[in-house]
């Protein structure tokens, strides 16, 4: 596995994608988002009849050929059954869908391994997520947490996918609280990592300050 892991953890629509593409393309390097991972099963799991509450189910479906998840440089993919449903796995109300599953523990455990592959044949890493910094890569040569006011993240994502202002909050809001409040693995600010608060930064001075912290 690389050590050139960079990790970048914050609540939902931080930001967390558009820097990790940037820094990893100013790096030569590839992103994750791991949220795919939970939006694709989430995603595969309305799709393939299995509801939320069938736990057993749910793990077996993380190992499943019908989906996989594919690191691209301007996205990472979810593929179901031969289509690219990447579009579709990134909508507001699959978030929420995505952040339900994603408090079973059992269905954290089954997709890890998935996630820490990501790392097992490229040069370099930059990972986003909510637990990369503390679980997934916690020997991650930078640790990054992101975040901007609920107003701006909800303003971004409304805008982005052309959604009601009002509605796109109270979504985000209920996530973010199922997001810190689960018991496993819940989204916090790692230990030894460094915080931007994006309010005011524009994406390149972002991406430059995250950048210049791992100079030489
Ligand atoms: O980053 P995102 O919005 O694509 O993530 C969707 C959901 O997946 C998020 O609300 C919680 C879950 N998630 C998680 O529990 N752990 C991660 N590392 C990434 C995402």
């Amino acid at each position: 596995m690389t050590k050139n892991i960079v990790t970048i953890d914050g609540p939902a629509a931080s930001g967390k994608s558009s820097v990790s593409r940037g820094l990893a393309h100013r790096l030569g390097w590839q992103w994750v988002s791991t949220g795919a991972f939970y939006r694709g099963l989430a995603f595969v799991a309305m799709k393939e009849k299995v509801t939320p509450e069938d736990t057993a189910a749910l793990v077996t479906l993380t190992t499943s050929s019908l989906w996989t998840v594919n690191m691209d440089s301007d996205q990472t993919r979810v593929w179901w059954r031969e289509s690219d449903v990447t579009a579709e796995i990134l909508s507001e109300e699959n978030g929420l869908r995505a952040s339900h599953v994603s408090q079973i523990p059992e269905v954290r455990t089954a997709l890890l391994q998935n996630q820490r592959n990501c790392a097992l044949t490229v040069s370099g890493l930059v990972a986003e997520g909510r637990d990369c910094g503390t679980v997934v890569f916690p020997e991650a040569l930078l640790k990054v947490y992101l975040t901007a006011s609920q107003g701006e993240r909800a303003a971004r994502r409304a805008r982005e996918q052309g959604l009601n202002l009002q509605a796109t909050q109270a979504q985000q809001q209920a996530r973010d609280r199922q997001d810190t409040t689960r018991a496993a693995a819940p989204l916090q600010i790692p230990e030894d990592a460094r915080v931007v608060d994006s309010e005011g930064l524009s994406l390149d001075e972002v991406i430059e300050r995250i950048f210049g912290w791992l100079k030489p």
